[in-house]
């Protein structure tokens, strides 16, 4: 029971046996009938923007019988300058049985985790990481491909300031999958991975297509001069995915820039899978509430 009543923080201490376990445990979450409603509650602290990360956790409580608490940020004593590690010592002492929290504060779940016992779960943490989105981008290439290990994964745009490109990152990695970049260089990190200049030339090479957001709140210059570049050399479009493979994925953790980062024909393009991402996020959630809460399915 590696999860059982633990904060789940990032992938560094998982370990592909319990990630393989949460997938199954996934599975069974897509095909339960909603469990009646019993005592356990979580709490909700989303203290930046969120539409599929928040909703498909409430989702997922509503099928295991959870009660939420969902503490609207905007309107809470955060914007009177209280700390994130009050407020959750505060909504601690209403016991409820885990948080779910996003940040973006100089504060760490991790420190924080080592006052608060409740667990902590992370939605979402600056550009640092977004655990629970890679472990549903996993699942959705596990499902759609049959496995991981082996498997080429493009991640192309705006990877410097992705939370998720870095949990992704670890993830794949540890899953066995390959991964290559593109994008342009003042939006790459120095990774050590396989770097493509080209877009077409990566996704002839990869089995699995990762677009990314071009998160413009996180730049801390004005990186505007990139953009007429960007949409000429790497916006994914209908002309460039014939070079990628026709049994293929095309992924997007969401939310998406509509025809900038990659245009409406292709995310109408029958390889593309960004609802089944957010339809497994419910899945992944539920398996992994599940888990720390010892609720069982
Ligand atoms: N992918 C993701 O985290 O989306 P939200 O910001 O809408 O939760």
């Amino acid at each position: 029971m590696p999860f059982l009543r633990k904060s789940f923080l990032d992938i560094k201490n998982l370990n592909v046996d319990s990630i393989h376990h949460l997938f199954e445990i996934a599975r069974k979450v897509r095909t339960m009938t909603p469990l009646s409603m019993h005592h356990k509650s979580v709490a909700f602290v989303f203290a930046e923007p969120s539409t599929r990360t928040s909703s498909s956790f409430e989702m997922a409580c509503h099928k295991l019988g959870l009660k939420v608490l969902k503490l609207d940020a905007t309107f809470s004593s955060l914007q009177k300058g209280e700390t994130l590690l009050d407020t959750l010592l505060n909504l601690e002492a209403m016991e409820p049985d885990a948080m779910i929290v996003r940040h973006g504060s100089s504060e760490s779940l991790e420190d924080i985790s080592k006052t608060v016992r409740v667990p902590i779960i992370n939605a979402g943490e600056g550009t640092k990481s977004h655990p629970t989105q890679a472990l549903l981008d996993a699942y959705t290439i596990m499902e759609e491909r049959g496995k991981i290990q082996g498997e080429k994964i493009l991640i192309v745009g705006d990877i410097s300031h992705s939370r998720v490109a870095r949990s992704n990152f670890e993830l794949f990695k540890k899953l066995g999958a390959e991964i290559g970049v593109c994008g342009p260089k003042e939006l790459l990190s120095n990774l050590d991975v396989k770097q493509f200049d080209s877009i077409e030339e990566g996704l002839s090479w990869a089995s699995v297509c990762m677009v990314l957001r071009m998160q413009r709140e996180r730049h801390s210059e004005d990186l505007t001069f990139l953009n007429d570049a960007y949409v000429r050399n790497f916006r994914i479009d209908i002309g460039r995915l014939s070079k990628f493979s026709k049994e293929g994925i095309l992924m997007h953790p969401g939310p998406v820039n509509r025809d900038f980062e990659i245009t409406s024909e292709a995310m109408e393009d029958s390889r593309c899978r960004i609802l089944t991402q957010v339809k497994n996020g419910v899945l992944v959630r539920g398996a992994l509430l599940s888990q720390i809460l010892g609720v069982s399915i």
